[in-house]
């Protein structure tokens, strides 16, 4: 049934204004409806790896209306509560190595933001004042605000802001199916981990207070994954150099990539993790910065405060929310599901690649999957930008009743999209999927053709 509201002219810019996209209805699991009963399958976790628990899931819902009845919000510093703690201690157990203290925020820019302060700060109390300068690499998102999109080498989103960006990414990106050298792993020796140590020297590692990267890169590279021994190269730099590493696990932590976090996949433990989307499912707006107690006891032994605050952080009700979902990702082993479903989903993409030429690479881990489409997967040649061709993957499938997200493209680069379903997707679900999806390349492919 339509609403009112659908025969209005949208009051909503931006983003979400979008004339011509229907509205939503209602939702449960992986699947959405419009209000004219179109159903989709909602094969991105909305934007990369939010749903997670799935949709209209009553114990979460529950347990929010039952923290806003309790009390919906006091101020932190005068008054405690236990959302965010016991949420801060379930979070602190599933993080790898001394990672145990957190900090709550809004979303992932802010917990990239506050992971940006926070290294600087700790090197002024360790008494470093002179270092403040944050490396990241070429093809990377870290976030909208202006902080994080300087350091994202995502170019369509930085578009118009050049003038008010501070920075620009300096590291070369890890991409092993269009490598910045024209190398191969592993004769190339690591040489996109080692530009890591290029940059620190050409600025002076005295200056440098952070590396950030991505575990497995999103939507600036649709899952480009890295080869073993690029992480614990990065690692090894970082420590050499007193350079904090910061793991922007938004779209890789809580279980999307089969393990707890996606940086365990290389063994290795970063200073600070930040993550958002999956931690509330969705539910609510809510990024989270993993801190190392190496960080926390630095600010402890100075007896100095890390200087930063949002009206919103640790929320109770948002907190609520998320320690509800992260109880129904354990008790359902939602993390396992991901990884036996992952391997699904990438068996049954394989299958896809060898027969749709569209496909040049699939790749990524778990539950976070990335397709890049080329005119030829032998010469990997990418299609003209004017052809639009993201963008008519995205139409198809939603035509054919399946959610993608679409990902950057551009320069040397061929059309991406991400495939990320929720954590609790069947076996008959990625069927599904990888069915709709079928049709909808070749939808593209006799549209391209014709
Ligand atoms: C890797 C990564 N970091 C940071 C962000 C920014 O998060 P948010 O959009 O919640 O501010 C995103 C969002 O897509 C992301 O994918």
């Amino acid at each position: 049934m339509q609403s009112e509201t659908s025969q209005r002219k949208p009051a909503l810019f931006g983003r979400n204004a979008a004339e011509s996209a229907p509205f939503a209805a209602r939702a449960e699991g992986i699947r959405i409806w419009d209000e004219a009963g179109n159903e989709y399958l909602d094969a991105s976790s909305g934007a990369i790896s939010v749903i997670s628990v799935g949709h209209g899931v009553e114990e979460v819902v529950e347990a929010m209306a039952a923290q806003a009845r309790a009390f919906a919000y006091v101020l932190g510093g005068r008054l405690r509560h236990h959302p965010a703690e016991d949420l801060a201690q379930a979070l602190a157990a599933m993080a790898p190595g001394d990672l145990n203290r957190v900090i709550f925020v809004s979303g992932g820019s802010e917990a990239n933001e506050t992971a940006f302060k926070l290294a600087r700060n700790y090197h002024v109390v360790r008494g470093k004042p002179e270092k403040y300068i944050v490396l990241s690499r070429r093809r990377s998102y870290h976030g909208a605000t202006l902080a994080t999109l300087s350091l994202s080498g995502y170019e369509e989103r930085r578009g118009p802001y050049g003038p008010l960006l501070l920075w620009e990414p300096q590291v070369a990106e890890c991409n092993c199916y269009r490598c910045p050298f024209g190398l191969s792993y592993p004769q190339c020796q690591l040489r996109c981990a080692n530009d890591l140590q290029r940059a620190i020297d050409e600025y002076g590692a005295e200056k440098i207070a952070a590396f950030i990267a991505e575990p497995i890169v999103g939507a600036a590279g649709a899952a480009t994954t890295p080869p073993d021994g690029y992480f614990q190269t990065i690692r090894e730099i970082c420590e050499r150099n007193d350079i904090l590493f910061i793991a922007d696990e938004i779209i890789t932590g809580l279980g999307r990539t089969g393990r707890n976090f996606g940086i365990e996949h290389w063994g290795v433990v970063p200073d600070v993790i930040t993550t958002a989307k999956g931690l509330s499912g969705g539910y609510v707006p809510l990024g989270a910065v993993i801190v190392s107690d190496k960080v926390a006891d630095a600010f402890d032994a100075a007896g100095k405060p890390f200087v930063h605050g949002f009206t919103y952080m640790a929320h109770p009700v948002t907190t609520a929310a998320a320690l509800a979902v992260l109880n129904v990702v354990q008790r359902e082993q939602l993390i396992e599901n991901a990884r036996v479903q992952g391997e699904r989903l990438f068996s049954r993409l394989a299958v896809l690649a060898d027969s749709e030429p569209l496909v040049g690479e699939v790749r990524g881990k778990g539950l976070l999957a990335g397709l890049e489409l080329v005119t030829d997967p032998w010469t990997k040649q990418p299609h003209a930008k004017s052809l639009g061709v993201t963008q008519r993957l995205i139409a198809a499938a939603q035509a054919r009743g399946l959610m993608l997200y679409p990902c950057q493209s551009g320069e040397g680069h061929g059309d991406q999209v991400i495939v990320s379903p929720p954590l609790t997707v069947t076996a008959e679900e990625i069927d599904a999927i990888v069915e709709r999806l079928t049709l909808a390349l070749a939808d593209v492919r006799a549209d391209l053709d014709a």
